[in-house]
């Protein structure tokens, strides 16, 4: 295998992307470290990583400077994940949120600096886009809204990240993220593809609330293939660059999603109701994604809803009793 001779820091690499990422990287021949406080207990998921040669763990708090410091001693690249993630977990905390989401990604921006590092990706959301309205596509320029706690401290990070152009000696790249889905050695189940998927899959009746909105989704595998991507890339084509992360065909409404999955679990149990609690609705472009880094997503939608029923006929995920917090982001 090709040694890559770089190592690559993955903040908040412990979670439900960054544990696939790891995956990716170490096979590709990166050496990963992971610096992660383990929020959830989520401390499963990196175990099977501890042995790996080219794999190395720091427990510790991005808040904290010194520790960050540490953790980013010698790295090449730096992969920001860390966060709460997600409307419902920032709600519930919502000085947590602040002091992770906003001040200590924030402050993490000024201390990479001046530590030989070469890209730093910061991974953003495209909840930032919020509301859009019907039948525009929201591409990297439009308007942001971001709606909640979450989303805001995602634009206000982003917008600080580049404002430090010709302050720092790394070449940052922000990537909004569609919302995610597959499989992960941390599953997520508070993430709608995952989520409705396992509900019809163990034979629960699914309430769908606001079945004609927008969402783009994206496998956390593409998510991988793109991260590598955006670090092998000439710096000039991703400095100072926002890309939305996904692809156009894995746009979808929730109806349209419940419809892929009826399709492979035809006795499902759905109900349908207007107003819930998440106003959300965008659909989004990802042209430029495709056409400056050549990234289309390898898996869709469908391919996502079946590997979950497939691990779910495995009898993986039926009885979440008692580990429902490894399984989605509840409580810290
Ligand atoms: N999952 C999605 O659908 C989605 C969509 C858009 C964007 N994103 C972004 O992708 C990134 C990863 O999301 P995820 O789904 O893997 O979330 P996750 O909650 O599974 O992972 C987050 C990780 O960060 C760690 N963490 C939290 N606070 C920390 C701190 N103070 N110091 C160190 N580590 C800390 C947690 O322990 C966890 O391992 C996040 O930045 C998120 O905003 C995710």
């Amino acid at each position: 295998m090709e040694n890559k001779n770089s190592t690559v820091l993955l903040i908040g690499g412990a979670g439900y992307v960054g544990s696939v990422v790891t995956q990716h990287l170490l096979e590709m021949g990166y050496a990963v470290r992971c610096f992660d406080n383990l929020i959830y207990n989520n401390h499963a998921a990196p175990e099977s990583f501890l042995g790996h040669p080219n794999y190395d763990f720091k427990y510790g708090d991005l808040c904290h400077p010194n520790a960050l410091e540490n953790a980013a001693e010698g790295v090449s690249h730096v992969v920001l994940l860390a966060g709460l993630v997600g409307d419902p977990i920032t709600k519930k905390y919502p000085d947590e949120s602040d002091n992770i989401n906003a001040n200590g990604v924030q402050d993490s921006f000024e201390i990479l600096k001046g530590k030989g590092i070469q890209k730093l990706i910061f991974i953003s959301t495209c909840s930032n886009y919020g509301l859009m309205e019907e039948g525009v596509l929201a591409s990297e320029e439009s308007t942001l809204t971001p709606l909640s706690l979450y989303a805001q401290a995602k634009v206000a990070a982003e917008e600080k990240l580049m404002s430090i152009k010709g302050e720092v000696d790394y070449c940052p790249t922000v990537l909004r993220f569609a919302t995610a889905f597959g499989l992960s050695p941390r599953m997520r189940f508070d993430l709608t593809v995952n989520e409705f998927t396992r509900e019809l899959a163990i034979g629960n009746e699914l309430l769908v609330f606001d079945a004609d909105t927008w969402r783009p989704y994206c496998h956390v595998r593409d998510f991988s293939r793109l991260i590598a991507k955006v670090l092998e890339e000439d710096p000039d084509k991703v400095a100072f660059e926002v890309f939305n992360a996904g692809g156009d065909e894995n746009n979808f409404t929730k109806r349209a999603l419940v419809n892929e999955i009826v399709k492979l679990l035809p006795n499902s149990k759905v109900a349908y109701k207007e107003h819930g609690g998440d106003p959300r609705n965008y659909r989004v472009d990802f042209t430029k994604v495709r056409e400056v880094l050549e990234f289309e997503p390898a898996y869709s939608v469908p391919m996502g809803v079946k590997e979950i029923i497939e691990q779910v006929g495995n009898s993986f995920f039926k009885n979440l009793e008692g580990r429902e917090n490894h399984f989605g982001n509840y409580e810290i």
